[in-house]
């Protein structure tokens, strides 16, 4: 690299991921499925576009000042991206986050300087109402003075972030994106990439999918499970009907098993919900058929679980 070519800041070099085709774990008969690979982002997680667009519009609006703290809940990759971009840009940080998910991930937070706040869960599990309690204790301590509470998961902000994943599947896709599909936490993601590819072609077919052990939005209850990042235990204010044609929710186990194979024969280093996005595209691209294109998401990398059982 020539020093010329050298980018502004780390925040530079968040999005522009690749986006391959999968090979080895498609079965005949399939749809074409193609992967946007999210964990090559600065800290491993598309949420790096969401906290680089949660902050930059609020300082827009003018609601975060330079000197004000950013509150946050969250299970460990939206609280990694937040406190990537705190640090760039000089902002304190205070995530609220539990035991309940890996503990590379409250190491990362605290490595980029966040205080970081525990809520124990004593099963160890996401139970559904671990994130609620999180989100009472973020609300109580943003209201000090000068605390700016991210609120991912009513921020609609997230949504601009997650365009721009939607633009780049559309320049890397140019013959055309049939379907969609994506695991939901706060939602954010599928929504925005859907917004674009709706946009673009509003019979794409875009899929959310939940784990089947907390069904929030396909039988409109939670329960306990061990997917990071998703199956909130309620409905994401932000996931709009008008958005999305169908919802799934995908055995936990099938997506590990998925999130192995995605290792060994494709060299993902995924997490689980990756492993349920491929679960419900090979799914999906059955009933698809071949000469279809179905575009999906790696949302992160399998580095911040291998101490955990997930590729035991
Ligand atoms: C690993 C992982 N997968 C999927 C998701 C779901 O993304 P979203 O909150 O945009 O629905 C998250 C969100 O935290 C995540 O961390």
């Amino acid at each position: 690299m020539s020093a010329t070519s050298c980018t502004g800041s780390v925040l530079d070099a968040i999005g522009n991921t690749p986006c391959i085709e999968l090979k080895h774990v498609v079965p005949e008969g399939c749809a074409r499925i193609f992967i946007k690979l999210e964990g090559l982002n600065p800290t491993g997680s598309y949420k790096d576009r969401m906290a680089c667009s949660v902050i930059e519009e609020a300082e827009r609006r003018g609601d975060l000042k330079p000197g004000m703290t950013v509150v946050e809940a969250t299970g460990g990759s939206t609280g990694s991206s937040l406190a990537l971009v705190c640090a760039v840009k000089g902002y304190p940080f205070t995530v609220v986050s539990s035991n309940a998910f890996a503990e590379e991930k409250l190491k990362t937070m605290a490595a980029f300087g966040a205080n970081v706040d525990i809520v124990h869960s004593p099963t160890g599990k996401i139970t559904p109402d671990l994130i609620p309690s999180m989100r009472e204790r973020a609300k109580e301590l943003s209201q000090a003075s000068d605390h700016y509470y991210a609120d991912q998961f009513s921020n609609r902000d997230v949504l601009v972030g997650y365009e721009s994943l939607g633009r780049e599947l559309l320049s890397q896709i140019p013959d055309g994106i049939h379907a969609f599909c994506g695991a939901v936490g706060g939602a954010g993601m599928v929504m925005g990439v859907a917004k674009i590819l709706k946009s673009h072609n509003p019979s794409c077919q875009v899929t959310v999918l939940e784990p089947a052990s907390a069904p929030a939005i396909t039988k409109g209850y939670g329960g306990q499970h061990s997917v990071e990042g998703i199956g909130i235990g309620f409905l994401p204010p932000v996931l709009d009907k008008q958005l999305y044609d169908e919802a799934l929710a995908i055995e936990e186990a099938e997506g590990r098993s998925m999130a192995r194979r995605l290792a060994r024969e494709e060299g993902i280093l995924a997490g689980t919900s990756t492993g349920l996005n491929v679960v419900a595209a090979i799914q999906l691209a059955k009933k698809l058929g071949p000469g279809k294109i179905l575009a999906t998401v790696a949302c992160d990398t399998g580095l911040k679980y291998v101490r955990g059982d997930l590729y035991d």
